[in-house]
């Protein structure tokens, strides 16, 4: 199933030895080669993983990282540049200083596709200006059951509202003209939000993960997906239908498999659903490790993976092994050539198309965009436009701005806590680990000395006196964490969290509590000790942006993007 070729692509295929084919198809992490490598080898794309940064990490040094790779293999023998990948999935967010945006989910509470389209151009132009031109974004699965630890990544439940904003997205990411801008990855395909519980398994690569977090994780993240074509076509295909429609350019396999069969190998998913039915004329990327997964005979697994509709791989490591072997699979005719051939074009029609093969060096913005002003006001307001007021008895809120305010909680002034998962490290972490404005930032603003911030989580009752402070706000928090790391089978504030609520409660007129998270917690008697209850999600590094909800500057106008499990009825729901 190969997509018209253009006499460009044609005549670098007909150019191209075996050798620069199969470099052609190899994608290695940015720390497993060297740009001088990348130009022997003919390698066709280099990533960051989560986390794989610089050192010191800065726009700058990104550039000058992203720069050398392309150099080098612009001076390879037929110079095709190199597409530089990474997980720009709510800003361009493994940088230090970038804009960091609010995740998915909340982008899905707010429900506002020319927001999403808006934050996702800033994500390109941010992302573009250190040198990469392509983002693993959108994510566009449809999340069944929160107790995945992808499901902040999401836009909701509702496939409609999936496909809509996951069309805003890339269409902000590849950009407003006939070329593609900055390269958008529809992922994962398809169904990996639908796996059941427990069904994680055959990922050789976990036990290194297992020594560095513990066995902690991954139930249902990379799972079997247990359901029938009817359930697939009407809930998990029409966010792809819609990217597809919206000229995205790369779409990501999923580690999960469906139905017992892994997709990184189901040629019905991969080729006959996806390239022949939906018309992707683009190209099919692997996930990090994932072909390791299908068999423990490594040229089985590269044939298996290839022949069913991967055209490049993502290794990410031992490029060496992963080359030989296709060169092998090949010359046994294990590999059809006119498979690899496919491949090829199809990464060649998609840097074609990014204007990459026309051997003009490639105009990117400057570093120094990266984290601008504008930029960071639109987090703000998607912040505030992304938190669901789930409940708001005695109408504390909005907050009066004419008595005093007691803020305490860890997350209130934190803004790793409030960026989350896929933020400067693969997993995220609490701390200053980027510029950003906080809560308290903002309550500072809007409240003046009327703020009467505490900063502790663990407060004691001399610090609390409802005469001193009518009003308290508690901000709780999920901490951060990506991907499998974050199955939990219950998701539920830790108990010194529930402890603090209830302390501040004794101590102040009124209460507020406002939950920092990747998705729905159980409160429990949170809901009876807060007069309001507010849904903030990761909000990202402008979290300012909730104070301007909390006073009413701006008004609450998000949905919940999917059920919260033990809220009240509230009618907040979408
Ligand atoms: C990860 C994720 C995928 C990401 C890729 C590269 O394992 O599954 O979403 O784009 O690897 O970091």
């Amino acid at each position: 199933m190969s997509p018209p070729m253009s006499a460009r692509v044609e005549q670098l295929l007909t150019a191209m030895t075996l050798d620069e084919k199969i470099g052609q198809i190899t994608q290695v992490d940015r720390s497993a080669i060297s740009p001088e490598q990348v130009a022997q080898f003919a390698i066709g794309s280099v990533l960051s993983g989560g986390g794989g940064n610089p050192e010191p990490n800065t726009p700058h040094t990104w550039r000058a990282m992203v720069d050398d790779f392309v150099a080098a293999s612009r001076g390879s023998r037929l110079g095709i540049p190199i597409l530089y990948g990474t997980d720009a999935v709510h800003g361009h967010n493994n940088v230090v200083g970038a804009t960091i945006f609010p995740h998915n989910l909340a982008l899905g509470a707010a429900g506002d596709a020319d927001l999403v389209a808006r934050i996702a151009r800033a994500t390109a132009i941010e992302t573009a200006a250190t040198g990469a031109r392509w983002a693993f974004a959108p994510m566009v699965a449809v999340p069944q059951d929160h107790r995945w630890g992808r499901t902040f990544e999401c836009f909701g439940q509702d496939p409609r509202r999936v496909a809509r904003l996951s069309a805003a997205s890339i269409a902000g990411l590849q950009g407003p003209g006939s070329g593609i801008d900055v390269l958008a990855c529809a992922k994962h395909f398809i169904a990996d939000g639908a796996t059941t519980w427990g069904t994680t398994g055959g990922a050789q690569w976990v036990p290194w993960w297992e020594r560095a977090y513990g066995g902690e994780g991954w139930q249902i993240d990379q799972g079997d997906a247990r359901i029938d074509e009817t359930t697939l076509r009407s809930v998990h295909l029409p966010p792809y239908r819609a990217a597809v429609d919206a000229g995205v350019g790369s779409i990501m396999a999923s580690y999960s498999s469906l139905n017992g069969h892994k997709v990184h190998a189901h040629r019905g998913l991969l080729t006959d659903l996806l390239k022949r039915e939906l018309g992707f004329a683009g190209l099919v990327v692997s996930d990090y490790h994932a072909i390791d997964q299908v068999s423990p005979d490594y040229h089985e697994a590269v044939v298996r993976c290839l022949d069913a509709g991967i055209d490049l791989v993502m290794v990410p490591f031992d490029h060496h092994r992963f080359r030989t072997t296709v060169r092998a699979a090949i010359e046994a005719g294990d590999l059809d050539i006119d498979r690899l051939d496919d491949a090829v074009a199809r990464i060649l029609g998609v840097k074609q198309a990014m204007g990459l093969l026309d051997g003009e060096p490639e105009v990117l913005p400057d570093p120094e965009v990266v984290g601008c002003a504008e930029h960071r006001a639109l987090a703000r307001r998607a912040a505030g436009a992304g938190a669901v007021l789930l409940s708001n008895r005695s109408g504390v809120l909005p907050l009066r701005s004419d008595v005093p305010v007691l803020l305490t909680g860890e997350g209130a002034d934190d803004v790793g806590l409030a960026c989350g998962g896929w933020t400067i490290e693969w997993g995220g972490s609490a701390g200053p680990v980027t510029p950003g404005s906080t809560l308290a930032d903002g309550l500072a603003e809007h409240l003046g000395s009327r703020l009467v911030a505490t900063g502790a989580t663990a407060v004691d009752s001399s610090g609390l006196d409802a005469q001193h402070a009518p009003i308290g706000v508690v901000v709780v928090h999920e901490p951060p964490y990506a991907e499998g790391m974050g199955d939990h089978e219950v998701v539920a504030l830790e108990p010194a969290q529930v402890a603090l609520v209830r302390t501040v409660a004794e101590h102040v007129g009124q209460l507020v509590v406002v939950v920092l998270s990747g998705r729905p917690m159980q409160l429990g008697e949170v809901w009876q000790l807060a007069d309001a209850v507010v849904a903030a999600w990761w909000p990202g590094s402008e979290a300012a942006g909730i104070a301007d909800v909390l006073v009413g500057a701006r008004p609450f106008t998000a949905t919940l993007p999917l059920a919260w499990p033990d809220a009240p009825s509230t009618g907040a729901t979408g």
